[in-house]
């Protein structure tokens, strides 16, 4: 018996079109045989539409199709092009009840459009990978891939996520986190604490994703501008003293009935930094450029540090309770220092994406993977 698979993808948030090309990757890899998957896009307003209306049965799902244009002869379905593609803004509105215990996807007449089995996410960063639809899906009873409320919020906080991670006894890199109060009642006091920081320093919003609102800066004459930039994505600021080291990625899948989890061989991305604009990984080369970043997996690294990034990279997806699935960023300092920087619940999970690509590297194909998370989601 087939089920049906909500893919929600597009959300609120700067990483909307990026979760529309993951959409496109995961509707033509799933399993056809076991699923039928259901494409709703959330548009920039937050309104939940039917997407893949015109989408003809036998064809390759393409991203003009899933935001319910008309197919067209070229698609891009990898890089994002300048125009980024949007869920429409009209169209079907739908909407998720529960129902005698069972989850319907209605229209606004009421009409059920589908008995929905499982949800699969594709958001990313706020409103998406932050526990919020997360907390829908369980008032909904609606089992879903990936982390839960908890571990999705701390997961897209740079703040707590560094609490958790120093308990567990991971290395985090020294920071100062700036909050709405601090920023009005105590400014001279906390841009004192940050100027013992050692320079660069990266200024970012706490809850934020995709390098948006992140500057680099290299003289503390550029900290206030830095975090009012910042706290245009986020009231609450995180300052960290620069790294120099390479940056080392690893991707943790959860086991089935309570395995523990597992890790993949580690991925080094190296960002080609002919173009001075790229001072770090930022969104540009992250998504809207052929060849400024690539992956290297396995990254070169000796045996006993590829040993010792998996292991950490499960000590934090532990740390934070997390579920199904989490690329775990790392710094491999010239010191040969393991700092970890970041986990991310829901990861760039588009077929070229740098955690399904460690996977495929490590054994695991992106049909598999996507298998996997579904299984994971629906076992008790
Ligand atoms: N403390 C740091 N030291 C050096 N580079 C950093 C530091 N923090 C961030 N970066 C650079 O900025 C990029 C984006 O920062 P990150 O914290 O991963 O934000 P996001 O959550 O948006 O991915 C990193 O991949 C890295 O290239
Ligand atoms: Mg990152």
């Amino acid at each position: 018996m087939t089920k049906n698979v909500l893919v929600l993808f597009g959300g609120q948030s700067p990483e909307h079109p990026v979760s529309i090309v993951t959409a496109v990757g995961v509707l033509n890899a799933l399993d056809r045989n076991h699923y039928n998957p259901i494409p709703v896009g959330i548009n920039h307003h937050g309104d939940w539409v039917l997407a893949g209306t015109h989408q003809p049965d036998d064809a390759d799902w393409s991203v003009a199709t899933l935001i319910n244009e008309r197919p067209v002869e070229t698609t891009h379905t990898t890089a994002l092009s300048d125009e980024l593609p949007e869920v429409p803004a009209t169209d079907t509105p739908v909407a998720l009840r529960s129902v005698n215990s069972s989850t319907q996807l209605i229209d606004v007449e009421g009409n059920v459009i589908a008995d929905i089995d499982v949800a699969f996410p594709l958001l990313h960063g706020p409103n998406g990978e932050d526990g919020t639809v997360q907390g829908l899906f369980e008032t909904l009873n609606l089992p879903y891939v990936g982390a839960g409320v908890l571990a999705s919020a701390v997961g897209m906080d740079k703040h707590f996520m560094k609490i958790a991670f120093r308990h567990a006894g991971l290395h985090v890199g020294p920071w100062v986190t700036v909050t709405e109060t601090d920023w009005h009642t105590n400014r001279t006091a906390v841009l004192e604490e940050i100027a013992k920081l050692e320079l660069p320093l990266f200024v970012k919003p706490a809850r934020g994703g995709s390098s948006l609102g992140i500057t680099r800066i290299t003289l503390l004459s550029e900290l206030e501008q830095a975090i009012e930039h910042a706290r245009q994505y986020d009231t609450k600021v995180v300052v960290e003293q620069g790294i120099l080291g390479r940056e080392i990625e690893c991707g943790v899948l959860d086991g089935l009935n309570g395995a523990k989890p597992k890790a993949s061989y580690p991925g080094e991305i190296v960002v080609t930094d002919d173009d001075q604009d790229f001072q770090f990984y930022d969104f540009t080369s992250k998504y809207q450029s052929e060849n400024s970043a690539e992956l290297s997996c396995p990254a070169e690294l000796a045996d006993d540090v590829t040993a010792l990034v998996r292991a950490q990279a499960v000590t934090a997806f532990q740390a934070v309770d997390a579920a199904g699935l989490s690329r775990v960023d790392f710094f491999y300092t010239y010191d040969n220092e393991l700092i970890i920087n970041e986990i991310n619940t829901m990861p760039g999970f588009t077929p070229i994406s740098m955690y399904p690509q460690m996977w495929q590297r490590t054994g695991i194909d992106y049909p598999e993977l996507i298998d996997t998370l579904l299984a994971l989601a629906q076992q008790d």
